[in-house]
């Protein structure tokens, strides 16, 4: 298509990626380290979401990874961590398994993905550790903290659900104990891998699944499970 003489040079202008690479380079040299990073940042938590919703279909595992999210970004505040970072491992970590249902794939061959879309190196390192089968030393605190907030988000998603308010803003711990003793119910979720996992991660179980209601109740409308009971 012939465009108008002025808008051809406008494209041009705008373009031009040597032109703007050399003013790029200007600039961050005029920088301190922190805006830096800023301004070279490549993953946004709203672009995290955006390559969750391309992938994937089922709103209960994108409620799983928001689930997961929410724990770790709780944990990353509690313990004076990153919690941009911590976040993004959440709600990063499943994000292939609609393409890859099957552990010869997930989440290993979802790392070649996150990659070409600028996910940094670390945390696709540490939502690899998520899988056991991998067998990743799992020797840091947000390591330990994936593994641990994964399985009980749902756990006590199903708690929620099964109760007549259907709603996270009065579930509480001793609700999931009940329930965390009938072995039919949520039989898919391990107790013993939960149970191990929280004690990696150094937090005592029940204090844990408190912490894990909290941390979701911040985002139960997100994740359809304000219930029919009014916001605390
Ligand atoms: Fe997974
Ligand atoms: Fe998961």
């Amino acid at each position: 298509m012939n465009l108008p003489h002025n808008m051809g040079w406008k494209r041009r202008q705008v373009y031009d990626p040597v032109v703007a690479t050399l003013v790029a380079g200007f600039f961050n040299e005029l920088l301190d380290d922190e805006s830096r990073h800023y301004t070279e940042e490549i993953m946004t938590r709203a672009k995290a979401l955006a390559l969750v919703r391309e992938f994937v279909k089922n709103e209960g595992l994108v409620r799983h990874m928001l689930s997961v999210e929410a724990a770790m970004r709780f944990y990353a505040e509690k313990f004076g961590e990153d919690m941009e970072k911590w976040g993004l491992v959440g709600l990063l970590h499943d994000f292939d398994w609609e393409i890859h249902p099957t552990l010869e794939q997930h989440p290993q061959d979802g790392a070649p993905i996150l990659r070409e879309r600028g996910v940094p190196e670390e945390i696709i390192q540490d939502i690899l550790s998520h899988a056991d089968h991998l067998n990743m030393p799992r020797d840091t605190v947000v390591r330990k903290a994936i593994c641990a907030c994964d399985e009980i988000t749902g756990l006590i998603t199903a708690v929620a659900l099964v109760r007549p308010s259907r709603s996270l803003y009065d579930l509480k711990a001793p609700s999931v104990k009940k329930k965390w003793k009938d072995k039919a119910f949520a039989a898919g979720t391990s107790r013993v891998e939960m149970e191990h996992a929280s004690q990696e991660f150094g937090i005592e179980l029940w204090e844990h699944v408190g912490n894990v209601i909290v941390a979701m109740r911040r985002i139960a409308p997100e994740l359809g499970l304000a219930g029919n009971v009014p916001q605390p």
